[in-house]
Parts: structure tokens; sequence; C-alpha cells
């Protein structure tokens, strides 16, 4: 699933020419810095960089740029590599997790060799990463360092699972942490590497924290609602580990005949607790019912909900392309189905 970021409405002229450009440029870092080890790790490490992906955080990170004195400068193409590096490498990690065997529209690292292979890829893309940061002095290396620390507590708040906590509160902290944390780090990065005041980084990472949050759940949503082949990965990944997205909670707080259906598929009789789906049936069963479940809506609607969120923040922003082209990559987040 070859795709450069075809979703979002840059304009014309110099400032398209210029994200355009930057993209390239952190297209050209990226794959030089993953081919840079050992023979033996390259053509694991550079696997899901060549299979596509939609470039979201560079993209983001460079946008943001563009609300300092020195946007797309060498710095801002650094910053810019080092979002997708960390990225890409939670998604070999992530895959292991998820026992997925789809990714990018390719078959996922682990699938294709190993577990090990996949983790041991995953961790080359973390060390050349953090090379990569040190370049930009120990603020950016901190940031680094506390934006993966999050991350990873996502993924162990997300495995853990609820714990008798409310699994609203706790799945939106688990997707804050998951996944806003880097795309709000994309957009600290972005600004801050361009030379922006104080003030804008902040409002940066703030647009970064509500956009990547709505990102996640519009992609839990997809988990539900995509064919295979439109979204790269496999539907139905989280039922099958048992991780309850938004939709499912919210349906599962009905109790129509479909959320009852649902009960008895997802919850453990003996624990009331998320359970695994092993059986293809039971997986098919579910996503039919939660399609057309009101608690589908709810989910669309909490999303919409975040977006105008993110539309109001932008609104304080000076207008520009920079701010026409953020406006399009909300929007884009909230409609996109792959
Ligand atoms: C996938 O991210 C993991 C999530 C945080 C939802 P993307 O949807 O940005 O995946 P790529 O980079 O385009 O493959
Ligand atoms: C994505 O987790 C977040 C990270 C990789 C840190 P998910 O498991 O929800 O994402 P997909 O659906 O596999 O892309
Ligand atoms: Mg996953
Ligand atoms: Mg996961």
């Amino acid at each position: 699933m070859k795709s450069t970021f075809a979703g979002i409405d840059l304009g014309s002229g110099e400032f398209a020419d210029g994200v355009g450009d930057a993209l390239a440029r952190v297209e050209d870092l990226l794959l030089t810095e993953l081919s840079s080890g050992d023979e033996i790790l390259t053509e694991a490490a550079t696997h899901l960089a060549k299979a596509g992906g939609k470039r979201f955080r560079p993209m983001f990170a460079i946008l943001s740029s563009h609300f300092g004195p020195d946007p797309a400068g060498r710095d801002v193409i650094t910053a810019a590599t080092v979002v997708e590096m960390i990225h890409l490498a939670t998604l070999y990690h992530d895959d292991v997790m998820d026992e997925a065997p789809l990714r990018r529209g390719t078959q996922s690292a682990n699938s294709r060799w190993s577990n090990s292979v996949a983790i041991l890829a995953g961790d080359f893309l973390f060390a050349r990463a953090s090379r990569l940061t040190s370049t930009l002095g120990p603020d950016s290396v901190r940031i680094i360092a506390e934006t993966f620390a999050e991350l990873v507590t996502g993924q162990m708040r997300e495995t853990v699972g609820a714990r008798g906590g409310d699994p609203v509160d706790h799945y939106l902290r688990v997707v804050w942490e998951k996944t806003g944390s880097l795309i709000a780090a994309a957009g600290r990065f972005g600004a801050m590497t361009a030379g922006a005041a104080p003030e804008r980084v902040e409002s940066m990472s703030k647009i970064g924290d509500i956009v990547g949050v709505a990102f996640q759940v519009s992609d839990d949503l997809i988990d539900i609602t995509s064919v295979t082949g439109d979204s790269g990965k496999t539907p139905g990944t989280d039922l099958r580990e048992g991780v309850h997205t938004l939709p499912v909670l919210y349906a599962l707080q009905g109790d129509d005949a479909g959320a009852q259906r649902l009960k008895e598929l997802l919850l453990d009789p003996a624990t009331g607790e998320a359970r695994q789906l092993t059986d293809d049936d039971e997986v098919d069963e579910a996503l039919r019912i939660l399609v057309d479940h009101d608690g589908m809506a709810r989910a669309r609607q909490r999303v919409a909900d975040m977006a105008d969120e993110a539309h109001a923040e932008l609104a304080k922003l000076p207008e520009g392309p920079a701010r026409h082209a953020f406006s399009s990559l909300v929007d884009y987040t909230v409609q996109r189905v792959g």
C-alpha cells in the first residue's frame, strides 16, 4: 500500500512546494538512517518504511514548523524524521503484541520473519532515532525520551486493562498515551526546531494532543468498518486481542439485543472481563453487530467533537496556508478510511 500523504489540501505555490520538498527530504533521511547498520539488519529495518504509510507525523511536524521563523530548515527535517522512526519502531513491536499479520498492506515483520526479528528491528529503529535526536541537543533528547515513556505506558496500560476503573476513561487515557503523545511531540518538535516562540510551541503540542487522540479513535472505528485492503491492516484485530475500543465500550453500555449478544461474544462469563476472540465467525458476527450499532455513532460523534475542539485551537493561530493545511488535516483525521 504505497501512499504518500494525499489526504490533505496544501493549496498550491510556494507553501505546497516547500512542504512537498521537506517530505521528500524526510524520506531520504529515513531510508539512509535505516540502511546505515550492518547489512544483516537492513532488510528487516527498512521493511515497513519501504512498504508505504501515510507519514502523518512528519507532515504534522513540517506543518507545525511553518509557525516558526525557519520552516523546513535542516533541524526540522531531522525532527520530522525522528518522529516517524519512533512511530515505525513502535509498529514493529505493536504487531508482535497484537499478533497482527498485516501492516501497511504487506506482511508485518513478525509474520514475514519472526517475533525475534521484529523486536530486534524495532530496537534498531529506536537506536537510530536516538542517535539522530542527539544532533538536536539535550532538550530534544529529553522530549523524545519522555514521549517514548508515555507511549510505552499506554501500551502497558492497554495490556493490563481497566482493572475495575471506568473503561471509557481508561481507554481515552491509553489513546492519548500511546498515540496522542507522539503526535503532540511532532507538533512541539516541528515548531521548536523552526525557532517558534514558546507559546506557539505549546499551541502546536496542544493541537497534537487533540488531533492525536482523534486520529487513534478514528483508527479504532476503521478497525471495525474497513474491509481488508483499505487500511492495509486486518480488521477486527482489536476484538481478537480482547482490546475494547470506544465504539465497543459504548455498545456494551446498551441493553438492546445487539448489546446483549455483544456481551455474550466479548465478555468472559466468569469474570465479566474482555475475552480474546479466536473464532473467525465470532469476530465477523461481532463486527456486523457493531457496524450498525449506536455505539459507533456515539464514537463518531466524539471524534467530531474533538475535531471542533482542534478547529477552535487552530483559529487562534495566524491565518495563512499553514493554518489552512492544518484545518484540512483535521478534517482528514475524522473522515479517513485507511
Ligand atoms: C498506525 O498509525 C498506528 C496508530 C497510531 C493508529 P498510522 O495510521 O499513522 O499508520 P501508518 O504510518 O500510516 O502506517
Ligand atoms: C497503535 O496501536 C499505537 C502504537 C503503535 C503505539 P494499535 O494497536 O491500536 O494500532 P494498529 O491498529 O495496530 O495500527
Ligand atoms: Mg496494533
Ligand atoms: Mg496495539
